[in-house]
């Protein structure tokens, strides 16, 4: 059940919420930085590494773009499911990038990548309908499962396979009321990538079953070995698949929200119903920012990559030398995430601990899941100085603690 910060009652009307409610789960990393950020106020210094958004600005060309965009009158409603440039652009790049055809009216814009994972459940999902996801995984899908009634079922991502997906586990999970699987590469926490052939075993497992696979692939220019496979491309599988990209991480353009989902268009216009519902539309000057985005100079993703990955190697070397502490080097993404188990300390009171007293924000492992547990996760979306700052912070905690 999720944990809530509560408030006193300022009313003598009793809040009478919906039952539903209490289903909800959150996101920790937003908890642990308004915790990181009133231990700043009282003077302490924290070296950020809880939350997942890049550190570097926006591109140029695409900050331009917003503000010429504003000035031309881009200022009015748009669309629910996106300017049709917008659309044709995303279009063009998914058919390019994932090697199937797709075309635009096969994508919706919304607000950032979260809103494809909540409408898409909202869409598909019945109560009672079983939705299988990653575990540790992004806390969204768990919290948006039970919130509309669904049975939540786990796949355990374990650190032995390289936090990939063992498909016969999976293949074990599927059954007749199985609506939904959600996969995520590469990964938020774990940064797994899933081969092409895991991938292809996947599909395999799911057959010519009547379900639908939500494919997260926001960190898919992330990837530092090998390279990004999307189940969209697996024959027979266009159809079922929703995949999910953005914005926010490629270009770090998280506080813009933007993000889009692409799937079978009688799909598409359902999804679009609901953002007719609920968001209207997403703000026009930030698509025709988008538009140059997809097609403008790229340039500055590929610097952001090697810049993660430059980090990632010097953080995960750090860690590997700290006592208790053994860390894979994840493929993708900008996360690291250290197995802390002979460290003796659970991942929720170790994650407290550096951060009061080590002066590092970072994530337990529990946040994603209770798979989670053994584990922290830290972003590397940090500059190199931080991030070795922080590594000799927390390894003279450990060597005073542990
Ligand atoms: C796996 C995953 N999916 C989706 C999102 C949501 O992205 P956005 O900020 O575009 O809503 C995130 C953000 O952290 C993420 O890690």
């Amino acid at each position: 059940m999720p944990t809530f910060v509560t408030m006193e009652p300022t009313t003598q009307f009793e809040l009478r919420l919906a039952d539903r409610m209490s289903r909800l789960g959150t996101e920790t990393a937003f908890e642990v930085l308004n915790k990181a950020r009133a231990l700043e106020r009282q003077g302490k210094k924290i070296i950020h590494l809880e939350i997942g958004e890049p550190d570097f600005d926006t591109p140029g060309n695409v900050v331009e773009a917003a503000v010429s965009a504003l000035h031309k009158g881009w200022t009015h409603y748009g669309p629910s499911a996106g300017l049709p440039d917008l659309r044709q652009a995303i279009a063009e790049e998914v058919s390019r990038t994932r090697k199937v055809q797709c075309t635009s009216d096969e994508v919706v814009v919304v607000p950032g990548g979260k809103p494809i994972i909540f409408f898409s459940i909202l869409a598909l999902v019945n109560a009672g309908d079983e939705v299988i996801f990653p575990n540790p995984g992004f806390p969204i899908y768990e919290s948006m499962i039970n919130y509309i009634g669904g049975k939540a079922v786990s796949i355990r991502l374990r650190e032995e396979h390289d936090f990939g997906l063992d498909v016969s586990e999976l293949a074990s999970l599927i059954n007749d009321r199985t609506k939904l699987i959600i996969i995520n590469s590469p990964q938020n926490p774990t940064g797994g990538v899933l081969s092409r052939q895991d991938i292809h075993e996947i599909a395999q497992a799911i057959g010519d079953r009547n379900l639908f696979v939500l494919s997260d692939e926001i960190y898919s220019r992330l990837i530092f070995d090998g390279q990004h496979h999307s189940i969209m491309s697996e024959p027979g599988f266009k159809d079922r698949t929703i995949l999910l990209d953005g914005f926010s991480k490629t270009y770090a353009m998280t506080g813009w929200r933007m993000g889009y989902g692409v799937m079978r268009p009688d799909l598409a216009t359902h999804i679009t119903r609901l953002m007719t519902n609920s968001n209207s539309c997403t703000a026009s000057f930030t698509q025709v920012a988008g538009i140059e985005a997809l097609r403008g100079d790229q340039s500055s993703v590929d610097h952001m990559r090697s810049e993660f990955q430059r980090r990632r190697d010097v953080f995960v070397a750090g860690l590997n030398r700290i006592k208790g502490f053994s860390c894979r080097m994840p493929k993708g993404a900008f996360y690291v995430f250290p197995n802390i188990q002979k460290t003796g300390w659970t991942s929720k009171r170790l994650a407290d601990a550096l951060l009061e007293e080590a002066g590092v924000a970072c994530l337990s492992g529990t946040a994603f899941g209770d798979f989670g547990e053994g584990y922290l996760r830290f972003s590397v979306a940090n500059s190199l100085e931080n991030l070795k700052q922080a590594l000799q912070q927390i390894d003279a905690w450990t060597k005073r603690n542990i």
